[in-house]
Parts: structure tokens; sequence; C-alpha cells
């Protein structure tokens, strides 16, 4: 069942996500934490390095890495996850793991992400957040709802909404390696955080329309335990 919540400031946002979190990582004995980047789990990574403490033994799993990218890139994300997670969070770079988009063999590389995660226990707590078009991770509409991590393609929308963070458009990578929606779906928490009103028409067609591909974020709507946090109008068409 999907819970929602409405936060009335990014900072209220984060505190609220961050008990969400921590009570759901203190209740497993060798937590795995799932990570996303992007600009809405911020607050959330803030307030969970406030309390670093409580986090120290933690595994983590990114939910996706764009394609030809070296892990040194500063847009790589393996470098954004190093500095906004890893870092101020103080867990062991060795137990964070980043699906390896500079691999010879992508299809492979995905195949070891799966194999690492089912080793790993499975992921505990996943972070989301949602794209614009509905997206999650790197799934893009008409991805499969039992897709697993694979290689794909990112649409122009996509590759639009990133370009902030590369000199220009054409400097984004065109494909990345994502977590499937299947592989999501087997988290035993997910804790999605949007803000701003231009994730608001994704919120409500992922929440209260029908579950389908066109809309990944739709895949919330068929796991037990989901929370959803949204500020600054991202619930707006709810
Ligand atoms: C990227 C990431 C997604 C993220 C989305 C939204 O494409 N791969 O995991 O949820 O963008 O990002 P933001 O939170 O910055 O709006």
């Amino acid at each position: 069942s999907v819970q929602v919540l409405a936060a009335a400031s990014p900072r209220d946002l984060g505190l609220t996500a961050a008990n969400v979190v921590l009570a759901r990582l203190a209740a497993r004995r060798n937590p795995v934490l799932g990570i996303a980047t992007g600009s809405s789990p911020l607050p959330l990574y803030e307030q969970l390095a406030r309390r670093a403490g409580d986090l120290s033994p933690l595994r983590g799993f990114a939910l996706d890495e764009y394609l030809g990218l070296p892990p040194a890139h500063p847009q790589s994300y393996h470098a954004v996850v190093r500095r906004e997670v890893i870092d101020p969070l103080g867990l062991d770079p060795a137990a964070v793991r980043v699906p390896d988009g500079a691999a010879a063999d992508p299809d492979l590389a995905a195949d070891r992400y799966e194999a690492a995660i089912r080793t790993a226990g499975g992921i505990d707590v996943q972070v989301l957040g949602i794209g614009s078009n509905g997206h999650l991770a790197f799934n893009e509409p008409g991805s499969a709802l039992d897709s697993r991590t694979r290689v794909v393609a990112l649409t122009a929308s996509t590759r639009e909404a990133n370009a902030r963070f590369f000199p220009s458009l054409r400097d984004v990578p065109t494909h990345a390696l994502t977590q499937g929606l299947g592989t999501i779906r087997e988290a035993r928490s997910l804790v999605l955080l949007a803000s701003g009103p231009r994730k608001a028409q994704a919120i409500a067609a992922a929440l209260t329309g029908p579950v389908t591909p066109d809309v990944p974020a739709s895949v919330l709507q068929l796991h037990p335990d989901v929370t959803v946090l949204l500020s600054g109008g991202a619930e707006a068409a709810l």
C-alpha cells in the first residue's frame, strides 16, 4: 500500500524521510540501502548525514549509472554517489556498489549487478525520485513492469532534463545501466521523494492512474510498503 505525506519545506521532507528510512533499516540485521541520485533525495541525505552514527555498517546499491562515463567523471553516478551519499553519511566506499557503466560488456555488468544484490540479501529500503515523464531510475516509459537491470536508451526529455549537469546536451550520455522495475519492486520498502510543480503530473499519474509501462512509477501501486513524500507543489495534482 502507498502512504502519501506532504511536507511544508524541503527540510521537513528530509526529516520525515529520514525517520521512515531509519525506522525500516533499524529492523534489519545487515541493512542494505538503495540509493537514488538527483536533486529530490538530497534533503534526505542531509538529514541522514546528521545521524551518521546510526548508519556505520550500512551497505548500499545505486539505482543506475550512465553508460560510457568513467567512474572518475564528475557527473558519473559513481562520483555523484561518492560526493552526495558515501562521504557525507560516512559509509564504507567498498560497501556501496554502482552499476559499472564503463564495463567492456555492459550486459554482463547488468547481470553481475543483479547477482550482487541477491548475494547481499536484497535491498531493504530503496530511495527513489521520479522523472517528470514518470520514469523510475532510468526506466523510461515503455519499460516492462518486471524488467531487470539492463542497458537502456535515454529519452530526449530525460537527456534535456539532465543537460544542466553537462557542458552541453551533446555531452549527456545516450544510454544507461539501470535497475529494472522488477528489481526495484523486490526491495522490501520504497521511499519516493518528489519536489516542485514539474513533478505534479507524474505523481498523480503514478499514484492514481492505471498501472502501466507508460508510467513506470505506477508500479508503486503494486508494492506492499511505499512511502511517497511530496513538497513544493509536487502534490498539486492529487
Ligand atoms: C534522473 C535519475 C532518476 C531521478 C530523476 C529525477 O534521470 N536517473 O533516478 O529520479 O533524474 O531527478 P531530480 O530529482 O533531480 O528531478
